[in-house]
């Protein structure tokens, strides 16, 4: 990649409703013990009916523009990622695009579950590269909650919704923060271990028939587990070594939010102290496309991340799909 692309503002939402581990014991057979030592959730929250993944990903967008000084008039590309869209069709980045005021702007989503952050900040480096001059908002966006079984213990309780943002530039708005370097993989075979088969062309909705748990993420936890630790780990290694670093180089590193002891895993297994791992999932759970973009949001608006300091980002998600990305404040 030859040309510099740029991270020039930050921004993120969570939805008004906050639900603990207490909450959920009303509604599934669960405790605040299981759920804090096997995940480390705390608390999460939950959209309500006015506050689809467009809103979500909406006020994220305005905070990221703010924080980058610029106004919705400025952008040329919208790219959101997300699984849990407000609809089939019209795509959530289209939504975006009419409340943003933007008619005409290229807008498109992107498919790449709890990675999708990830994979639209490749994606925009691209595009920064091809246009110089362009200012692309992306967006993790997730109404998880409306894509859970609130019968299955097992999924329902990892999860909660919010949205992250970002406005990419390209090297005629130079930003802030330098996107080093980022590098994406898949492995479609192992797909089926997490899972929303219902209302694809494979598993069509039949009118007037009432819906099954294949409608909703089904995810064989321990496999996932495994595959996660191990693919951010070696994902976030191969990107370091092409840019001749060490995890001693890194500042920060910002996991995908998933379950406290994955992250522990990565950190153990990458040799970094747990003092250098941002933690939110205790507090938000597992949002998907908006866990990293929130949780580097977060770690920069707290003073986390002072100028000058190298954050690693990686995530995995369904798909399988995981990315890392190497940024310089
Ligand atoms: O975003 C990317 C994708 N997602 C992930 O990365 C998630 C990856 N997986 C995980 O985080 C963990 O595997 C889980 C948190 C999902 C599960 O933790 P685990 O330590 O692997 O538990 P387990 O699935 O082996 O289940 C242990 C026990 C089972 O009972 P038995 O069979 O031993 O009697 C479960 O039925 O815990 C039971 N269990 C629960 N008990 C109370 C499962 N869910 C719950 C629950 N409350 N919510």
């Amino acid at each position: 990649m030859s040309s510099p692309c740029f991270i020039s503002g930050l921004g993120m939402h969570l939805p008004r409703t906050l639900v603990t581990n207490s909450d959920l014991e009303h509604i599934v057979d669960t405790s605040d013990e299981w759920i804090r030592t096997r995940t480390g959730i705390a608390t999460r929250h939950f959209a309500k009916a006015d506050e689809p993944c467009s809103v979500l990903a909406y006020h994220a967008a305005c905070k990221a523009l703010e924080n980058a000084g610029m106004t919705a008039q400025d952008l040329t590309h919208i790219f959101v990622g997300t699984f849990s869209g407000d609809y089939n069709l019209p795509t959530t980045s289209c939504l975006l695009q009419d409340m943003l005021g933007l008619k005409g702007l290229p807008a498109f989503d992107l498919a790449a579950a709890c990675s999708g952050f990830l994979y639209c900040l490749e994606t925009a480096r691209a595009y920064a590269c091809m246009y110089p001059d362009a200012r692309i908002l992306i967006v993790g966006s997730e109404v998880t909650t409306s894509r859970l079984n609130f019968e299955d213990r097992t999924t329902c309780v990892l999860f909660g919704d919010g949205a992250g943002a970002a406005i990419v530039t390209g090297q005629g708005n130079p930003g802030r923060i330098k996107v080093v370097d980022a590098m994406l993989k898949a492995d479609g075979s192992v797909g089926g271990l997490l899972t929303i088969h219902g209302g694809g062309s494979a598993c069509k909705p039949v009118l007037g028939q009432s819906i099954g748990p294949e409608y909703f993420v089904e995810m064989n936890g321990r496999d996932v587990f495994k595959h996660a630790v191990r693919c951010m780990v070696e994902i976030s290694g191969t990107l370091l070594e092409r840019n001749g670093l060490t995890t001693d180089d890194i500042d920060l590193i910002i996991p995908h939010q998933a379950n406290i002891r994955i992250i522990e895993a990565i950190g153990k297994k990458l040799n970094v102290d747990s003092d250098k791992i941002y933690v939110n999932v205790d507090r938000i759970g597992n949002t998907s496309a908006a866990s990293i973009p929130i949780a580097l949001t977060e770690a920069e608006a707290s003073g986390r991340i002072q100028p000058g300091m190298k954050v690693l980002l990686t995530a995995f998600g369904g798909g399988f799909t995981w990315a890392s990305a190497l940024l310089q404040f």
